[in-house]
């Protein structure tokens, strides 16, 4: 299984880099007029993202096409500063034009076990699917110090195996109640892509790649795609352990 490997010097040229990436991605779609969907993740480098995305691309891309979901939300309100949804919608949604209807938020006010499942009931109808399960054509992930993706945390085993497409988490420490999109639903995805920064990062990144990682520890070891590959944007602190050649 392939996992390809980009480094850049700092968390801003990466954000600038995957801009390009990702609006080469839509400006496809939009060619072949077929929507696009793309499931967002809360975290700090994916806030850059946006931010280069509203002040370089906000007038220059057709979003018509695209369909914005979200990989997790916590369960909180979604003007709560923790909303992912809220940071998305202040950084980028509302400076883009974008139809309302094509954004697809998990309600975080709503009962967890409700919305998990209204959520996997807004995915099927919103995605294509593969193998009977929802295809998102981009999925932008970020990774936490231990591993954690979306909202799957280490020793949660069930989220990644899960039959469901949307399965109600807790933050492992704060306990904080998420909702956040299985393993099997991320790993259909037409494209994957972390990205990752900062050298808390590094010792993860370093299992991961040197393929020491013990999967019940680090979760996003188990992003294996069912087809193509994994894309993993990563800055130099985050890389330091690892060789620039590392590819597994
Ligand atoms: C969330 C995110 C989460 C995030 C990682 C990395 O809801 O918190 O979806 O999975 O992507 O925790 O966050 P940083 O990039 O800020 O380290």
């Amino acid at each position: 299984m392939n996992r390809i490997l980009k480094i850049f010097q700092t968390p801003q040229e990466l954000a600038e880099a995957f801009a390009i990436e990702m609006v080469n991605i839509i400006n496809e779609a939009w060619k072949k007029k077929d929507p696009l969907t793309i499931a967002l993740s809360g975290g700090s480098t994916p806030k850059l993202l946006f931010a280069v995305l509203a002040k370089k691309y906000s007038k220059s891309v057709d979003w018509s096409y695209v369909h914005i979901f979200w990989s997790d939300e916590r369960c909180v309100q979604p003007v709560d500063p923790e909303s992912n949804y809220g940071m998305a919608r202040k950084i980028l949604l509302d400076k883009i034009k974008i139809p309302e209807k094509n954004i697809h938020r998990i309600r975080g006010e709503e009962d967890p076990d409700i919305e998990a499942s209204r959520y996997s009931e807004e995915i099927i109808a919103n995605t294509r699917s593969k193998n009977k399960i929802p295809l998102f054509d981009l999925i932008i992930l970020g990774m936490g110090e231990d591993g954690h993706f979306a909202s799957i945390f280490p020793g949660n085993l069930k989220l990644l195996c899960s039959k469901k497409i949307c399965e109600v988490a807790a933050h492992p420490v704060s306990g904080q109640k998420r909702i956040t999109i299985t393993g099997k639903v991320i790993n259909n995805a037409d494209k994957i892509f972390f990205l990752v920064t900062g050298k808390s990062k590094a010792p993860v990144i370093e299992q991961i790649f040197k393929k020491e990682a013990i999967f019940e520890n680090f979760p996003a070891a188990y992003i294996i795609p069912e087809r193509g590959e994994a894309t993993w944007f990563l800055d130099k602190k985050a890389a330091k352990l690892i060789d620039r050649t590392s590819n597994c």
